[in-house]
């Protein structure tokens, strides 16, 4: 097979010719000590003071996440949940898993209305919402790694909520946006407009509403969530609304810590999500898949580089669609998901020249029942940061509310937006939810599960030594996004912030398209369209955020477009 695929490569090179790499070449932001690199500058630099203080990578990561839940209200959040992949100077490792889980009241039906089709209530609204998990996630990363006190930590998101933060036109124009979920929930309105009005650039946010929880959290850590008053307001607004999350579900919430996916690529060795995220294994057959083809001839935005990663990705997310859920309640086959001998089986199906047709493609394990059509899609909005400090301790995060603002739902007197990560779930295994997914049993609703998620923060050394952190934000795309920077960091050997500049592209096995991002040259794309591709223009693919080590200097990358910002020292 490789020697076909060598030949085909010739042949790929009389018919497109190289391209030369989309002219980049911007500097990433270099730093002698620690970096964090958020989607927002004031948590950005929020994160940076711990560091300077002398905290650790843990600290400041703990201290990001609380700052971005007042600053960066469309995907920091209380409310939420998400991943933290942690690895220590010395070589630990471990995943936190604080992502929401169903409520014990819910059901695999829950979301099926009298006509028998899925209704919207997994998306907006109060029974929309998991039971968050962002509070504990970060309560648990302090206690086990943390060494400055956790009030220190959380004091300057409750000071930020307090006395107000002056709006970016980023943030000011997403809160204007009427098409997001804020503007149905009358005290969502009540806080992030003013008077009912659009807040403009310039204006001071204050929240004093989620001070008070965030002060509650200080003093009570954990417990200053998940019992007592939060919990009993929560619980009770709960009720009144017809949502689902009692204060047993609160009191009950428990972070899972994982140990981490890992796997090799070249000389690189990967550290990343395991499930419930779907993102860890599909980066692994990415990178299985792609190994042998010699898919880099043609450089990063090429014709054919696209054509590989993207048949790749289309059997990644066949085998999502069926084998991928919550691993405490359905049996994920990891293992041979994995396994060498299957992925260049699966490899050795892509045709060097042209696109294979989605419906030519199924989940690809043996034996397993008869392959459904699925469709997968999220939207997006989510928040992924990086942290490195100077001892080489490192973090990736990523949380989320779900899409922009989560459920829309701000909770009276807490002053926190609620998720809407129930509609992660396959509300309907078997026929398509309001985003167009369609999923599996392996990711049907059941009480006390986590869905299915695509949020991949991944880790990278190299010769045992720090090499890559990185993540992102945007639904389905993660996955692919996060791969793609990856891929143009250890194989096309780009910096960091051209590797997340670069135009990225997207295919999710259904629907049958590729999203191809504004920015590659029209060749690329009449390329692919000879080639078979139903193309789909987007405006992007994830917003990645990764810091590379380069010796003793740390390189970070956000993307040019986006208003995050790369904070080191
Ligand atoms: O966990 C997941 O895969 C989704 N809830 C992530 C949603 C997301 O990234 C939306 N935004 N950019």
């Amino acid at each position: 097979m490789l020697s076909g695929l060598t030949r085909a490569g010739a042949l790929f090179g009389l018919l497109y010719p190289t391209f030369s790499l989309i002219a980049l070449a911007k500097e990433p932001v270099r730093a002698g000590h620690g970096m964090v690199v958020a989607q927002e500058p004031i948590a950005a630099e929020t994160g940076l003071r711990v560091l300077q203080q002398g905290g650790n990578a843990v600290d400041a990561a703990v201290a990001v996440g609380f700052a971005l839940s007042v600053t960066h209200p469309v995907a920091g959040n209380l409310g939420g949940g998400g991943f933290m992949l942690i690895r220590l100077a010395n070589g630990t490792t471990t995943f936190l898993d604080f992502r929401e889980c169903a409520p014990a009241a819910a059901a695999r039906d829950m979301y099926i209305g009298p006509d028998g089709n899925a209704t919207s209530d997994s998306i907006y609204g109060w029974r929309s919402a998991g039971v968050p998990g962002t509070v504990a996630g970060l309560a648990l990363a302090h206690q086990k790694f943390g060494s400055k006190p956790w009030k220190n930590l959380v004091a300057p998101a409750s000071n930020l909520a307090a006395e107000g933060f002056i709006l970016t036109e980023p943030v000011a124009a997403s809160l204007r946006d009427d098409k997001n979920p804020l503007h149905q929930d009358p005290e969502s309105q009540r806080i992030f407009l003013r008077n009912g009005k659009p807040f403009t650039a310039g204006e001071t946010l204050k929240q004093p509403e989620l001070a008070a929880t965030l002060n509650r959290v200080a003093d009570g850590g954990s417990d200053g969530f998940y019992k007592g008053e939060t919990a009993r307001l929560l619980a009770a607004a709960m009720t009144a609304h017809g949502g689902l999350i009692t204060e047993s579900d609160l009191g009950a919430y428990k972070v899972a810590e994982r140990t981490p996916l890992e796997g090799n690529y070249h000389d690189f060795h990967i550290i990343t999500a395991p499930p419930p995220s779907a993102g860890g294994i599909g980066l692994l057959q990415m990178m299985g898949m792609l190994d042998g083809t010699g898919y880099t001839s043609d450089g990063p935005d090429s014709a054919k580089a696209v054509h590989f990663e993207t048949e790749a990705m289309r059997r990644v997310y066949a085998d999502r669609s069926e084998y991928l859920g919550d691993p405490a309640f359905y049996n994920v086959p990891t293992a041979d998901l994995l396994k060498p001998a299957y992925l260049a089986w699966r490899r050795g199906t892509i045709d060097p020249l042209h696109a294979t047709s989605s419906e030519a493609v199924a989940p690809g394990l043996a034996k397993t029942a008869e392959a459904r059509l699925r469709t997968w899609h999220e939207s997006d909005q989510t928040t992924h940061f990086n942290v490195v400090d100077a001892q080489g301790n490192a973090v990736a995060v990523t949380y989320t509310l779900n899409n922009s603002y989560g459920s829309g739902i701000t909770v009276p007197k807490l002053g926190f937006l609620l998720n809407d990560e129930m509609d992660d779930f396959a509300a309907k295994p078997g026929s398509p939810n309001m985003f167009g997914l369609v999923g599996a049993d392996a990711n049907a609703i059941q009480p006390g599960k986590r869905p299915l998620s695509s949020m991949t923060p991944t880790i990278i050394t190299q010769n045992g030594t720090l090499f890559m952190v990185v993540g992102a934000p945007g639904g389905s795309r993660i996955t692919t996004g996060v791969a793609e920077v990856i891929f143009d960091v250890l194989d096309f050997k780009m910096n960091v912030q051209d590797a997340v500049d670069l135009p990225r592209f997207h295919q999710q096995w259904k629907p049958d398209f590729l999203y191809l991002q504004n920015g590659f040259r029209p060749g690329v794309a009449a390329d692919l369209t000879r080639m078979g591709y139903a193309i789909k223009p987007t405006d992007g693919v994830a917003r990645v955020e990764a810091i590379v080590v380069k010796g003793r200097m740390l390189e970070g990358g956000t993307e040019s477009r986006l208003h995050g910002k790369v904070a080191g020292y």
